[in-house]
């Protein structure tokens, strides 16, 4: 029995953890696209068919239920997914949608009319493929009116996070952050759009200053996944709790387990 966590490689896993955190009795069976990887500098369709793939291969293990816990492919892949139709008692949900009821301050399912709401200057990060997408935009403009987004794509922080290099990574965080400010001087919050930015939320949040409420995804997904199981308990499927991926299972387990700080061993999807 379990839940599925889909993300191009790593940086779904502090989605995981949070999910493992909230929900310490919910199995999770967690799939890393790590041949594939980094997602964000795709194209939309490329994005769109290698999520695709990935996700009938979670559905085929057993998974009822996928999260795709990478924005990128939340941003290609999610609406056109569920809009193709997707096979029965199957469902996937993404992560953008959990963190923008947080932004509007609306609870889960709330489809009332876009409304004021009381941030006003929203300062995007995620991958350029993100960006290049506007699903955030496009999400937000269901829920909400009179908000201004900037959007910065925040080229090599992904890589730099997964080469482990965390002076480049801080250094590259801190020019987003000045090249967002060149656009939107004094932005009211922050959206840390991608994954792996969690890992650099003080570095957001230091050069971004204390009074901007920096909105951390990992852990608005997780209480989102909590409500949705309470009304849909059916929905944990028969998949066995395990970590997989595309690419080499040795070398993403030893990242893994680097990235968070505990054992973690991948098999072969
Ligand atoms: N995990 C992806 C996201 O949240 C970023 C990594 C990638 O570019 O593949 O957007």
């Amino acid at each position: 029995m379990a839940v599925g966590i889909f993300d191009s490689g790593l940086g779904g896993l502090t989605v995981l953890d949070a999910v493992a955190g909230k929900l310490p009795d919910v199995p999770l069976y967690y799939y890393a696209d790590s041949a594939h990887a980094p997602y964000g500098v795709r194209t939309m369709d490329d994005v769109h068919g290698l999520t695709k793939t990935a996700v009938a291969s979670m559905w085929e293990a057993g998974c009822d239920l996928v999260i795709l816990a990478c924005n990128t492919a939340s941003a290609a892949a999610l609406r056109r997914m569920q809009e193709a139709g997707v096979p029965k008692g199957k469902r996937v949900l993404g992560v953008f949608v959990p963190m923008i009821e947080a932004l509007t301050e609306r609870q889960w399912g709330d489809n009332s009319p876009p409304r004021e709401v009381a941030v006003k200057d929203v300062a995007l990060f995620a991958t350029p493929a993100t960006v290049a997408s506007r699903a955030f935009q496009r999400e937000l403009a269901f829920r909400a009116i009179g908000v201004d987004v900037e959007a910065q794509a925040c080229g090599g922080v992904v890589d730099a996070i997964e080469d482990g290099d965390m002076i480049l990574t801080e250094a590259l965080v801190r020019s987003h952050v000045d090249a967002l400010k060149r656009k939107m001087p004094k932005p009211d919050a922050a959206i840390l759009g991608c994954t792996h930015y969690p890992l650099m939320h003080d570095a957001f949040q230091a050069a971004l200053g204390e009074d901007v409420k920096v909105f951390s995804q990992a852990d608005l997904v997780a209480d989102s996944l909590s409500d949705y199981l309470e009304r849909h308990p059916d929905m944990i499927g028969d998949a066995d709790p395990a970590f997989v991926t595309s690419g080499d299972p040795k070398r993403v387990s030893d990242r893994a387990t680097q990235f968070l700080r505990r054992q973690i061993i991948f098999q072969s999807a």
